[in-house]
């Protein structure tokens, strides 16, 4: 894939950029890229059973993908997630986790991850820890065959296991996301605490955000992380650390296990304070923030020209309407979801 092109190599130099600051004086060094809205689960506080998906026309390119991300490296990103939809069934994926080591490489990306559902990691991950990744989200819910079954509506949790075994035998580091749900896997998350830490991964619990229309109510799924929390204290010993990945999630130390436990609490909690991060879908849109519906069409300025100048000028221009936060409310009054796009597209 080509070297992008207008930059000059001291822009692409990481020692070079200075990241972009937006208009609450955060600087934005993190990128999360949606490179494929499709998936081989259907989670139910993700999708609905029988979702669209967009026309793979309208859908980058992985060269563009590639120019649009080493644009954001030249403009002071130094951390880079793939996401999606399953980045790892988009056909092609590695050879764009290739060409984006070469920021690693070159030190201007400390680090290029990727969140999975873990259902291909079999197949890729020695292929990633060659690339230079180094961690990697694996989201997963419950440890139940069935429950598995019914949360993911077509996943195998056997795949996903011999997925996480794959990964950890490559050297990858792995931790793990789960989502808690209200009467699904609020009695099990103490035990998959236990597993995960047994394993040396990291644990973070997730509330369900009210993004897209699912088949089901978000009141019927949405579980506050406050309980969560207390009922894993009545088991384990949590205590508050400062550990921050400069991401949202709050972390404490289990004393019994001496591993991390994360909560992310976009409901009860704002983080926005130090949000670091904008996401991109695969058609090129640019969000500043998860939970508001201003956005950027970079493909258009990506398209318009050879050279990288106008998508530049588009970042540039888009870091100065990042919001100061979002809003998310889950309640019986409101029928329709907060933000309209499934997470799957703006990339979780
Ligand atoms: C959209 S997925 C994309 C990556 C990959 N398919 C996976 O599942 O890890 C990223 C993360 O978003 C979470 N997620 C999806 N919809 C959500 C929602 N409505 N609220 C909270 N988390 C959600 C998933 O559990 C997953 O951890
Ligand atoms: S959470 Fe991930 S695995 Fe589940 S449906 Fe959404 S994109 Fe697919």
């Amino acid at each position: 894939m080509s070297a992008i092109n207008g930059l000059s190599a001291l822009e692409i130099d990481g020692s070079a950029a200075r990241p972009m600051i937006d208009p609450f004086q955060r600087a934005i060094t993190y990128l999360r890229v949606s490179v494929t809205d499709r998936c081989d689960f259907r989670c139910v506080y993700c999708m609905s059973e029988h979702m669209t998906f967009l026309p793979k026309a309208d859908v980058l390119s992985l060269e563009e993908l590639d120019r649009l991300c080493s644009a954001f490296v030249a403009k002071g990103v130094t951390k880079l997630r793939l996401t999606g939809g399953e980045p790892l069934v988009r056909r092609g994926i590695m050879t764009l986790v290739a060409s984006l080591a070469r920021h690693l490489e070159s030190g201007a990306l400390k680090e290029l991850t990727l969140t999975t559902n873990g259902s291909q990691l079999s197949r890729y991950a020695a292929e990633l820890k060659s690339h230079g990744v180094e961690r990697i989200n694996v989201s997963l819910d419950t440890l139940n065959a069935d429950r598995f079954r019914a949360i993911t509506r077509w996943g195998e949790l056997d795949k996903v296991m011999a997925g996480i075994d794959a990964a950890q035998s490559a050297g990858l580091k792995v931790k793990i996301n789960a989502v808690a749900l209200k009467g699904v896997n609020e009695d099990e998350l103490a035990d998959m605490l236990a597993w995960a830490h047994g394993r040396g991964m990291d644990l973070t619990v997730i509330e369900v955000m009210p993004l897209g229309d699912v088949d089901e109510s978000r009141l019927d799924q949405y579980l506050p992380l406050s309980m969560v929390r207390s009922r894993l204290s009545e088991r384990y010993t949590l205590e508050d650390i400062d550990y921050r990945t400069g991401g949202p999630a709050r972390y404490v130390r289990v004393k019994e296990t001496g591993g991390r436990l994360g909560f992310i609490t976009p409901m009860t909690h704002n983080f926005c304070e130090s949000c670091n991060r904008v996401r991109l879908t695969c058609t090129g849109t640019l969000y500043m923030c998860l939970g508001q519906e201003d956005a950027a069409d970079l493909r258009a300025a990506l398209r318009s020209s050879e050279s990288d100048g106008p998508v530049v000028d588009a970042i540039r221009d888009a870091i100065t309407r990042k919001p100061k936060g979002h809003d998310f409310i889950i309640d019986r009054r409101r029928g329709r979801p907060s933000v309209g796009r499934h997470m799957s597209v703006t990339g979780g």
